[in-house]
């Protein structure tokens, strides 16, 4: 085995944390991860390691994600594209929980596992447990290599590079490229037409551009972190494409600063939660510019008229017209990949609210980089 990464990757270098240096690092992980792979002939991808023919992709009738953390995150992302792209049912859970259930195996059935380290203990015996069943199991795999990738019966290697923070970043923006390109996949083979593939790969291209200029935003966003991290619970909301960026969003926050951070669905604040909202608890809010922004508007005046606190995340030239404290924008994409650029600012907004409150970034409390354990 070949593992084409340098020391040198593994060194801070000028930067305080490996975090900042991983966030940073995203464009070129993301440039890394598309090499190759973009076929401009076809208007499709190019994904030799599923070592799987088009015959055999059209087969699948569904798809089950399998991940812990973060990675659960991505996959409910990666549950989205494939769906939206492919039209196949598709779903994620859970990697820990899986086998306790003594699930069903369809045959049919496209299983997928994500996993960073390629090691995580719970993802490992899903993938196991499933191919014990004959299940057929491809990898999302940083790590080349590692237990998962070899367990797996193909799959697509992230390349994001070494990522040492526990809190995932730049492998977590590659695990979304890597299921839009398997989206992108699945749905050239069906009925994805070839203006769509071309209006889709297009996208994918511009990703690491619009990814450095989230990141140079980084003084506003580290202002708006200042803030964020005095307060001691948060919610992140969003809907459909947002729900996994603001669980994501809450995920790292709560990871490195630990402030309490709740996720949930725009749509579900008023069948409990709003009842929180007030002048001590910020609502961080996911608000592409998508069919849905009207209604998310909607929501979002709930929380202001209770004088809660907040911060909308969104595309650049939205007009809101909602007395946000704080507007945090990003480039526009195509609308199936909005999931991925909104989750940059949302950890640069994590990274510095943990620095502010001077915890170790790098290596927060109670938690491992890779849980090999049950
Ligand atoms: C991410 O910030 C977390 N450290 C954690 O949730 C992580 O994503 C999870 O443990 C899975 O790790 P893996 O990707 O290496 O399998």
């Amino acid at each position: 085995i070949t593992v084409d990464w340098s020391s040198g990757e593994y060194d801070k270098g000028s930067h305080e944390h490996f975090m900042r240096k991983e966030i940073l690092e995203q464009p070129e992980a993301v440039r890394r991860c598309l090499r190759g792979r973009l076929d401009e002939r076809f208007h499709t991808v190019r994904l030799g390691g599923l070592e799987m023919d088009a015959r055999e992709a059209r087969e699948f009738r569904r798809v089950k994600i399998l991940g812990c953390g973060s990675a659960y995150y991505a996959g409910q992302v990666g549950a989205q594209f494939i769906e939206e792209l492919a039209r196949i049912p598709a779903d994620a859970e859970p990697a820990s929980e899986f086998r306790y259930r003594n699930p069903v195996i369809e045959k049919d059935t496209l299983y997928v596992a994500v996993s960073q380290s390629g090691e995580t203990y719970d993802t490992l015996v899903a993938v196991q447990e499933l191919k014990r069943k004959g299940g057929r199991v491809i990898g999302l795999v940083n790590v080349v290599g590692s237990s998962i990738a070899r367990e797996c019966d193909g799959g697509i290697y992230l390349h994001a590079g070494p990522e040492v923070a526990v809190a995932s970043t730049k492998a977590l923006t590659n695990m979304d490229v890597a299921f839009a390109l398997l989206g992108i996949h699945l749905g050239r083979v069906r009925d994805v037409s070839p203006a769509d593939g071309r209006r889709l790969l297009a996208a994918m291209q511009r990703l690491p551009e619009q990814i450095e200029s989230i990141v140079a935003d980084e003084e506003h966003l580290a202002d708006v972190a200042t803030r964020l991290a005095q307060a001691p619970s948060l919610f992140f909301v969003g809907r459909t494409r947002g729900y996994p960026v603001a669980r994501e969003g809450a995920q790292k926050f709560k990871e490195i600063s630990y402030r309490h951070a709740e996720a949930y669905q725009t749509s579900e604040l008023k069948h409990g939660p709003l009842a929180l909202v007030g002048p001590n608890l910020p609502t961080v809010a996911i608000v592409p510019d998508d069919e849905l922004l009207e209604r998310n508007v909607g929501a979002l005046h709930e929380i202001t008229a209770r004088s809660g606190p907040l911060c909308v995340v969104t595309h650049d030239g939205v007009d809101l017209g909602v007395p946000a404290k704080d507007v945090i924008t990003v480039p526009k994409s195509e609308p199936e990949l909005d999931p991925l650029l909104l989750t940059i600012p949302l950890q640069i907004l994590a990274y510095h609210a943990a620095r502010t409150l001077g915890h170790d970034v790098d290596k927060p409390r109670n938690l491992a980089k890779s849980v090999t354990v049950e």
